[in-house]
């Protein structure tokens, strides 16, 4: 354990009693985790830095990663028959292109029965994906975006209208984004966004085990720390 006075804080122990609602730990179907050992060695290492649950959240992306949607996602998740202590479910990050409607009129994954995390393409968007985000909030769902400090867009557009766009949904903050591990402006908007009060919750994104050693390196401040702990309540709310 940590004291504010006498240690450094770490991105890492914002971890300790979290529940996770982004991550690729599903082994084999984007590209997170490539293996049921490697993925096993993940959450081993997760639940010692304090996590309690996670969502696997693999990538759907049309014609990019070798998963064919739904199904076969919650077969590889059964299969994979994770037992140990972690409170651990299924969920999907939907990137938005032309399929992402039929997702939802199928049998999508979802986070506590509505809530769908959602990606755009990091370096573009268009107008009708977001007419594809209303018309799923229209059919009752929650939308939450992913890491919005990392894309080109929000960076470019700073503070008017775009921001305005995105904040009509959920926002998930990527906790590696407050270490520049996504880039400066990633780094700038996820510190204003957060300062303005704009996420609801927080996630790793995690892939790999470089991701959890960023998290064990980066040192933040006490009013970080003490906005995205903040958020940790909203997370477990999915649960
Ligand atoms: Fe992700």
């Amino acid at each position: 354990m940590f004291s504010f006075h006498t240690k450094n804080i770490y991105l890492a122990d914002l971890l300790d009693d979290f529940y996770d609602i982004h991550c690729h730990l599903l082994p084999g179907v984007d590209d997170g985790s490539p293996d049921r050992e490697h993925s096993l060695r993940l959450l081993e290492r997760m639940q010692g830095m304090g996590v309690k649950g996670l969502y696997m959240t693999p990538h759907i992306i049309h014609g990019a990663y070798d998963n064919r949607g739904e199904e076969e996602l919650r077969q590889r998740f059964a299969d994979f028959g994770y037992q140990g202590p972690l409170d651990i479910r299924l969920g999907a990050e939907y990137f938005i292109d032309d399929k992402f409607p039929e997702h939802l009129e199928g049998n999508p994954l979802t986070m506590n029965c509505r809530h769908v995390l959602v990606e755009f393409s990091i370096n573009g968007y268009s107008l009708r994906a977001f007419d594809m985000l209303f018309e799923a909030t229209l059919s009752g769902y929650e939308i939450i975006l992913a890491h919005p400090e990392r894309y080109a867009f929000v960076q470019a557009n700073g503070k008017d209208k775009v921001i305005n766009l995105i904040k009509q949904y959920k926002l998930q903050l990527n906790l590696l984004s407050l270490a520049g591990y996504h880039g400066s402006g990633a780094k700038k908007y996820a510190e204003q966004m957060l300062r303005q009060g704009l996420y609801t919750f927080v996630g790793t994104d995690t892939h790999s085990n470089a991701y959890l050693d960023a998290l064990q390196r980066a040192r933040i401040s006490k009013k970080v720390f003490d906005a995205v702990n903040v958020l940790k309540e909203n997370n477990r709310t999915l649960f």
